[in-house]
């Protein structure tokens, strides 16, 4: 057999080529076929490009490959025969019609069939496990929620920008009443006077485990927290309010207090109303303590202490823009949380950096956000002492050092001072363990970086992707320099091949 053929050949080689590349592959030779029709189908975008007026694939080729087909993505309106397609083996469904961005959506008289036709696809493949919809102005009829709420394996539905009228309320939340996952963004969620009341929703969700919230038209954040009454598995909340409503904060702690949630372990919320006395209390209602992502809250010496005993085993916190967290209190966390992945805060400073250090997270912390707060009197000296403890965060793969500055230019804590300066001269060098970093951020803490630098971190830290920040604030013609080298390299990358 020519090598060219062997399966194990062609598998090291598809993880080279682009997908154009395979595509390519496919008409070299049936044995070829064979190999990369799968691959090639895998994920299949179904869409017509406005702009490009690029025609969508045409429906012979879909029913030829269907059975390749995991990942299927209807973008704007195709004509309805391809809506037909006889896939049994999706995985993931995703539908953006895109009527409310301008996009030609689904007409009103083929909507209903479209919807129809999205019914079948959810009945027919078994396997399905995610459905995510997107940009639906006009409500999808009942036929397809049902179909949804039918179907025993859909573990996860993402809903963002979807409009469901009232009189598709109930069909709608029994829908997703049997989800793992639900994540609803941007949606209107009832169109009535309704009292927005709670009466609309299923007795229970019985298998969510994960609920992510994000800027609803509605219902009302109280209705929204409502939801939570009904979540008995539930482990992990997420939730954001957009620039108009506020956290109710009544209900949540009503709720949380009622114990209605014991599986609870991961809260990421935002309220600049919430007290410590607040966030302590949702501390004290959390059996276990995996994720605390409290963004602009007041938590502060009193929920600091309510989280003492989970030290041991918190993996996530976020505590930006809380000005009420002091450099201490990082301190003390980062030096007790021996299970820390993720670890945002705003300030530390350098007297609260021992010299030698060890932070004990440091084989698992993978994402740090904090500004190192130096003297200026001694600089350098401060610059080597904190490259020398992050040195040793060998996990570290996303690095951002900058800090929040209100609009008024004042940061939420502290004086501004003086940061961590990326230069070999100030100890950078010491950062060559950071193996796997790929990202770092230093908006807004003006570099005074040389292409040295730059040509160092090039050389040290091969998974680097983006870099992002001033690189030289004293010199423009240098700074511009420094960005296009980095321009060059990550574009110049050659992209790795699947790790599995
Ligand atoms: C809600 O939407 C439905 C369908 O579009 C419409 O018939 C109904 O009048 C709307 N209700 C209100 C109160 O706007
Ligand atoms: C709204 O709900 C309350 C009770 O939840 C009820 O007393 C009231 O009549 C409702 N109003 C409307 C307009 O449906
Ligand atoms: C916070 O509370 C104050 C006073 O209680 C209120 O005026 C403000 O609108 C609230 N802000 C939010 C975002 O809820
Ligand atoms: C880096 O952190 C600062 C301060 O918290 C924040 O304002 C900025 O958005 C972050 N940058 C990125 C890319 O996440």
């Amino acid at each position: 057999m020519h090598p060219l053929l062997l399966p194990e050949l062609l598998g090291l080689i598809s993880g080279y080529l682009s997908l154009k590349e395979q595509q390519r592959c496919i008409q070299v030779c049936w044995t070829w076929n064979g190999h990369f029709a799968p691959l090639v189908w895998k994920t299949c975008t179904v869409d017509y490009e406005r702009h490009t007026k690029q025609s969508p694939i045409p429906t012979s080729a879909l029913h030829t490959y269907a059975q390749h087909i995991r990942v299927l993505i209807f973008r704007g309106f195709v004509s309805a025969d391809h809506f037909t397609i006889p896939c049994t083996r999706l995985e993931t469904l995703k539908v953006v019609d895109g009527s409310s961005v301008d996009f030609k959506g689904f007409g009103a008289d083929i909507a209903d069939e479209v919807w129809a036709s999205l019914a079948r696809i959810v009945e027919t493949n078994p396997g399905l496990t995610t459905v995510e919809i997107a940009e639906i102005d006009r409500t999808p009829m009942a036929v397809f929620w049902k179909a949804v709420a039918d179907h025993p394996g859909i573990r996860a539905l993402r809903f963002d920008q979807v409009r469901v009228d009232d009189e598709h309320l109930k069909d709608f939340w029994k829908a997703c009443s049997g989800a793992n996952v639900l994540t609803l963004q941007r949606c209107r969620i009832g169109n009535g006077s309704s009292n927005d009341s709670a009466d609309v929703l299923p007795t229970n969700f019985r298998r969510l485990q994960e609920l992510n919230i994000e800027n609803l038209l509605k219902p009302l954040p109280h209705t929204q927290i409502e939801l939570l009454r009904y979540c008995p598995q539930l482990s992990s909340f997420y939730w954001r309010g957009g620039v108009i409503h506020g956290l109710a904060r009544d209900p949540l702690l009503s709720i949380l207090g009622s114990g209605r949630l014991p599986n609870l372990d991961s809260m990421d919320i935002v309220g600049m109303n919430l007290t410590d006395l607040d966030t302590e209390h949702i501390v004290q209602c959390m059996s276990r303590v995996r994720k605390l992502a409290v963004y602009q809250t007041n938590f502060g010496p009193s929920s600091l202490r309510s989280l003492k005993p989970h030290f041991k085993s918190i993996e996530e916190l976020n505590l930006l823009q809380c000005p009420l967290v002091t450099s201490a209190n990082i301190a003390l966390l980062l030096r007790s949380c021996p299970l820390l992945r993720v670890f945002k805060a705003e300030a530390i400073v350098s007297d609260d950096i021992k010299d030698g250090e060890v932070w004990p997270c440091y084989e698992h912390l993978d994402t740090l956000v904090l500004y190192f707060d130096l003297t200026l009197t001694d600089h350098i000296a401060d610059c080597q002492r904190t490259y020398s403890l992050l040195s040793k965060l060998k996990a570290l793969r996303r690095l951002n050092i900058s800090r929040y500055v209100t609009p008024q230019g004042r940061p939420i804590i502290g004086d501004p001072k003086n940061g961590l300066q990326l230069r070999l001269d100030h100890g950078l060098g010491q950062l060559e363990t950071l193996r796997h970093l790929t990202t770092l951020n230093f908006d807004k803490l003006p570099q005074d970086m040389t292409l040295a630098d730059a040509h160092w971190m090039e050389e040290h830290w091969k998974a680097l992707r983006v870099v992002q920040g001033n690189f030289n604030a004293k010199n423009l013609v240098l700074n511009r320099e420094i960005r296009s080298f980095f321009k060059d390299t990550f574009s110049g990358h050659v992209p790795l091949p699947p790790s599995h």
